[in-house]
């Protein structure tokens, strides 16, 4: 099948856009410690770029490996943990950052599973929202942009595990 990639949301705009969330999240966590939960492999240009924005000096980073589709652009809904976190969120304000939000269903499991390990918070921070995809309700607290129903790729996001390297995101057009 060929496809194309077509720029959507330029690198400057991206990076215009995470450092007003760092602001907002900096002022939100102001006095209080925080755990970023980056969930891998999508979010790790996000995590990055947000952590240089965030001003917490109580501020440390983990991860969470989840993976939720196999190889397509369609969620399968079984979200499998292919690495979990290293330590504990017992007590912890936790920031989830993820790269984007479709159906829901991977960030409402997510959400079920480390609302089980009593943290004091959780919040979740995603660059990307496709409203109108969603089939599980979730509350986003931080939503860098909201997009259309497209299949986007670059800043993490992947079609099929290539163009996660791309600094800017683009739809991808298949012909
Ligand atoms: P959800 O469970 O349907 O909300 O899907 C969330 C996951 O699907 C994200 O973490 C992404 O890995 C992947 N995903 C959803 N939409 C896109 C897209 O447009 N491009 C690349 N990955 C996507």
């Amino acid at each position: 099948m060929s496809f194309k990639i077509v720029p959507m949301i330029t690198e400057n705009e991206i990076n215009e856009r995470i450092a007003e969330l760092g602001a907002e999240i900096s002022r939100d966590y102001k006095g209080e410690d925080l755990l970023i939960v980056g969930i891998l492999k999508g979010s790790m240009p996000f995590v990055c770029s947000l952590m240089w924005q965030i001003q917490n000096e109580g501020m440390s980073v983990d991860y969470m490996c989840v993976s939720s589709y196999g190889g397509e652009t369609e969620s399968s809904g079984i979200v499998r943990i292919l690495k979990d976190l290293d330590e504990s969120i017992e007590n912890k304000n936790v920031l989830i950052v993820e790269d984007i939000v479709d159906t829901g269903r991977t960030m409402s499991k997510l959400l079920e599973l480390l609302g089980t390990r009593n943290p004091k918070s959780i919040k979740i921070c995603t660059l990307l929202d496709k409203p109108s995809r969603r089939t599980v309700e979730v509350k986003l607290d931080y939503v860098g942009f909201e997009i259309e129903n497209r299949f986007v790729a670059g800043f993490g996001l992947d079609y099929d595990q290539h163009f996660r390297q791309l600094k800017f995101i683009g739809e991808v057009v298949f012909d």
